[in-house]
Parts: structure tokens; sequence; C-alpha cells
């Protein structure tokens, strides 16, 4: 395949062509408000086959299927829920996917056998606008070859699918910067099977029910393994109350280290170091990018000075369980 194409979401003509690539079946990396997308047509079995061989992801994981307006829904299944309007109504466009029961016919290839199909309308002005055109839904995984951090700019994408991909539509910085929360719709009761910005909380508000204690990732999920999202540098997460006196103890003498912090500014020994922030989406929005700047910066060893266990800090803490090779308390 030829280099990968660099295409603008701001120009009209760029979200075209991108429309049209998808048409023909060629897989586009589209920004959405949480990661960069890896598109291809719902509809084409040829296109879906590509993600799994762009991305290097074990065929049978399902795929989020995303969709330009809630009407299209009914495309995907036959009976939608009353939590799921409900759902719907307060929170698209936005990070948040809703696992219902599937319409019969839908490809197994995108729910992975599954009884179930994820759906979600992003909040990506330039991506919906490429789905209008394209009049069609789009699978889209995250951006990002197996196992690796999800991406939340156009140059996160190319740096790991450059030349697999025929183009990335470049839309900006992902505004939310981690997955979208999957509320699992398929069972008695609604279930939390991916945290994300949208807390727990926000659900139980929406919806005026108590839910289950949040599990931090659902097995139920099959994506959810536990390496993921992971740096190719060694990282360990450090708790914040234990920074400093622990930062000696978990890396060696010579080794060059970059700190990824938020509270305790590392010293000297840091030969990198990025600050985060105090405030949980923040944080979340600058996580990715953090991951993806130090494992370009040549260092030995990555140490994320870890947030509070506290609830606001759940999808956090879920995609930092991943990213760690070990958690040091
Ligand atoms: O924010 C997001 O959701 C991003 C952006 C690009 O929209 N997408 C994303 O996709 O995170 P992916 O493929 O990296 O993660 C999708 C998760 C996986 O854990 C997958 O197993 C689960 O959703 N999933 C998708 N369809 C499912 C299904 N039919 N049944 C159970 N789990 C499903
Ligand atoms: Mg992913």
């Amino acid at each position: 395949m030829p280099a990968t194409i660099k295409l603008d979401a701001t120009q009209s003509a760029d979200v075209e062509k991108a429309a049209s690539l998808l048409l023909a079946g060629h897989l586009v990396a589209v920004p959405t408000e949480t990661v960069y997308g890896l598109a291809a047509d719902a509809s084409n079995e040829q296109a879906v086959r590509k993600v799994f061989e762009a991305k290097q992801r074990p065929v049978g994981h399902p795929l989020i299927v995303h969709v330009a307006s809630p009407d299209r829904v009914r495309l995907w299944v036959d009976h939608l829920p009353e939590t799921a309007r409900q759902l719907i109504k307060a929170f698209w466009p936005g990070p948040l996917t809703l696992l219902l029961p599937k319409k019969s016919g839908v490809s197994d290839f995108i729910t992975g056998g599954n009884p179930g199909v994820a759906v979600r309308m992003p909040a990506h002005p330039a991506t919906l606008a490429t789905m209008e055109q394209l009049g069609r839904d789009l699978v889209a995984p995250s951006a990002n070859p197996y196992g690796r951090i999800s991406p939340t700019t156009a140059e996160h994408v190319l740096a790991g699918l450059s030349g697999k991909i025929e183009a990335v539509l470049d839309g900006g910085d992902c505004s939310v910067g981690i997955e979208s929360t999957i509320v699992d719709l398929t069972g008695d009761t609604p279930v939390i099977a991916r945290p994300g910005q949208i807390a727990q909380s926000d659900i139980e508000a929406c919806l005026g029910i108590t839910l289950a204690p949040g599990k931090s990732a659902s097995q139920a999920v099959p994506g959810s393994v536990k390496r993921h999202y992971q740096p190719v540098t060694p990282t360990v997460g450090v708790a914040t109350d234990q920074f400093a006196r622990l930062l000696p103890e978990v890396t060696s003498a010579g080794e060059k280290i970059g700190v990824i912090w938020w509270q305790s500014p590392p010293d000297e020994r840091a030969s990198e170091a990025i600050m985060l922030s105090a405030d949980p989406n923040e944080y979340a929005r600058m996580l990715y990018t953090a991951m993806h700047s130090m494992d370009k910066a040549n260092v030995d060893r990555i140490v994320i000075e870890l947030p509070p266990r506290e609830s606001q800090w759940l999808a956090v803490h879920d995609r930092l369980g991943r990213a760690c090779t070990e958690q040091f308390a």
C-alpha cells in the first residue's frame, strides 16, 4: 500500500475524500472526542476484515459500530430498551457506547459472535460529516496496533499504522482522551463494562437507579485484556503518597527515567518529566499523549505518579492498570 495520506478535517473536500475512500472499502482513521478510531464501512465485510489485519488484532474481538444519528441504531437492534432511549437522549453524541441485543443478521465479524452489538454516536463534527456523506455506519476500534496506547492525535495514528491504512483524517487533539464508557444493556440490569469519562454516577442519575458496584473492567468485554494500552518502554506506577520515597526504589542506578507526574515534581533523577493535572478529566485528556511522548523520548523506564484511589479516578486507574507492568503503593 502507498504511504498513508493525511486529510484535514476542517476542509470539506478532505471530508468528502475520507467518505469516498471508506465507500471504496479502504481504512481511514477518524477523529472522535475520545480517541482516534480506525474506521471501515460496517456493511462491507472485506473492509471490516482489513481492520483486524491493520491492527494485528485477533479475530473474534468485537468492534463498536459508530452511527451519525440515534435513529440509525434501529439498523442494528430490533428493540431499543427504555434505558437505552434515556441514555441516548442524555449523552449522544458523546463518549458513551451501548451494548444492546443485536438484530439477527448482524455479522459475527462485528460482534465477535456475541449476542450484543456495541453502538455509539461520537461527538466529532468531521467524523459525523464523513458518516453522513457516506450514508452508512462505521466500525471503529481505536486506531493503534493491538495492545498499544490508543492515539489521541493524527501523528500518533501515523506512528503506529502508517502504510497500513489509506488515510487519517486529522481533526486535532481528542478532547476526552480515553475510550468511551461502555454500558451493557443486554442483561436484566445495566452494567458498566468499561469505565470512562461518563461515570457510573452519571448513568445512575440519568436512569434513576443504583447500579451494582462498578468493576474496573468487565470480563464481559473481550477487548479488556490486562496487557493493553502499553508503552513499549517498561512502565511502572507509583502511588502519589509514596512517590518521593519509592522513586529511587523502583528505578535502577544509571537508568534514564521519564516521569509522568501530577502532584509530586520529580528531582534531577528524572531525565524527562511531563506534568498532568489534579483534575481527573484533564489528567485523562493528557495521559495517552504523555505516554506516547515518553515512549519516544528514549528513556529506559517510565514512572507514572498514580492518582488517589477515589471513584472519580476510576477510568484513569483502569487504563493505568493496563499500561503499567507493575504498580507500587
Ligand atoms: O471511545 C471508543 O469507544 C473508541 C473510539 C474510536 O470510538 N473505540 C474503542 O474501540 O475503544 P475498541 O475496539 O478499542 O474497544 C471496544 C471495546 C472492546 O473492549 C470490545 O471488546 C468491546 O468494546 N465490544 C465491542 N463490541 C462488543 C460486543 N458486541 N460485545 C461485547 N463487547 C464489545
Ligand atoms: Mg482499543
